[in-house]
């Protein structure tokens, strides 16, 4: 909110998002309990699906099949190669071409669960979860 402080000044609509951040923020359980983009380093979802709700999807498609316009979205779903689990948790944390790396926004234990759901969903039953140990070792 720092750098709004200045758009303040000059921006009454600036007033009113600042203040819907505070209503939003008095909500919050806590300061690492956001649902939204809010917090800067981490995303604030607490399992797999809404992660996959709120950060794959938009890629990958809320049905996880994919999507060809702008760029290639590979289907996530019936993908063979989620089989190795080490293999999305790789791209999850590093990104890879077009995939951007999210290891950043992401804890150990919410990669090792939207990993776990796309694992498990989507046509997909990989019967082995990935633990965050598992992920720590992969950043
Ligand atoms: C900004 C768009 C974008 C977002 C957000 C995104 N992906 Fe991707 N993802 C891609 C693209 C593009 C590729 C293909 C990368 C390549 O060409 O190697 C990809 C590839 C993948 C692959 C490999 C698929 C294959 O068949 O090789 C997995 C697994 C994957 N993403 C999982 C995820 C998960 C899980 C999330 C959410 C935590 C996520 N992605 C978020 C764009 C995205």
């Amino acid at each position: 909110m720092r750098s709004c402080l200045l758009w303040r000044a000059v921006s009454a609509a600036c007033l009113l998002l600042a203040s819907g951040a505070a209503a939003y923020a008095a909500d919050a359980p806590d300061a690492t309990h956001h649902t939204s983009f809010a917090s800067p380093s981490r995303f604030g979802e607490e399992d797999g699906e809404a992660i996959y709700r709120n950060v794959c999807a938009g890629c990958h498609q809320p049905d996880a099949k994919g999507a060809v316009g702008a760029g290639a979205y590979p289907a996530l779903a019936g993908n063979a190669k989620l089989e190795a689990a080490g293999y999305p948790v790789t791209l999850v944390l590093h990104g890879h071409k077009a995939m951007p790396p999210l290891g950043g926004f992401l804890s150990d234990q919410q990669v090792a669960d939207v990993v776990n759901y796309v694992r498990s969903h989507f046509g997909n039953s990989y019967a082995d979860p990935v633990d965050e140990a598992t992920v720590k070792s992969a950043r």
